[in-house]
């Protein structure tokens, strides 16, 4: 099976996806690393350039893939990961992100624009909130998930009661 770990930068893609491939016996990859093998990948500056649409035809099996864009991939499940947006705010600051940047993020944790691109790309999206959680306790849920067969769930958190907390992170 191919497991895409989706989410918001900061949101605990890259902790949890490590963490549940080591609990599956499976394979750890990146977006980033799986691109720059495949040559999809172009330095824009500081940053990467990744071809979404060569990761479409990406298969790979027993993986778990652990990257913002994982749910372009032909995965059998995708995850999204989710978290308060304040919970994201602090961390990319803690990262040191351009104020530019962190808007950006918190805006796009705020309104669910991962899981939107998830459901457009993928049949099966399982999506668990993160939120005052351990990762086990969350790769927990996840394996849980998985055992059950469940092929769809939705819908488990609404950040309309944070804007007020987040909005000065918001680009004006
Ligand atoms: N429930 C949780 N799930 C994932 N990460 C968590 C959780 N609680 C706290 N964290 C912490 O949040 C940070 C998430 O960072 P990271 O995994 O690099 O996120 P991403 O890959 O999405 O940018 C880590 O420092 C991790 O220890
Ligand atoms: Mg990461």
């Amino acid at each position: 099976m191919m497991i895409a770990v989706t989410g918001t930068p900061g949101v605990g893609k890259t902790t949890v996806a490590k963490l549940l491939a080591s609990k599956l016996g499976y394979k750890y990859g990146s977006v980033r690393d799986i691109a720059l093998r495949i040559g999809a990948a172009e330095k824009a500056g500081d940053e990467l350039e990744i071809d979404v649409e060569a990761l479409r035809s990406v298969r790979l099996e027993d993986t778990v893939v652990d990257g913002h864009l994982s749910h372009h991939m032909p995965a059998d499940v995708v995850v999204v990961l989710r978290a308060n947006p304040k919970v994201i705010a602090e961390r990319l600051e803690e990262r040191g992100y351009s104020s530019e940047k962190l808007g950006e993020n918190v805006e796009a944790e705020l309104v669910d624009v991962v899981l939107m691109e998830a459901l457009e790309n993928s049949e099966r999206v399982i999506e668990v909130d993160t939120t005052g959680k351990t990762p086990e306790d969350v790769v927990e849920e996840i394996l849980e998930l998985l055992r059950s067969g469940t092929r769809r769930r939705v819908g488990v958190v609404d950040w309309s009661e944070v804007f007020d907390d987040v909005v000065r992170y918001l680009r004006k």
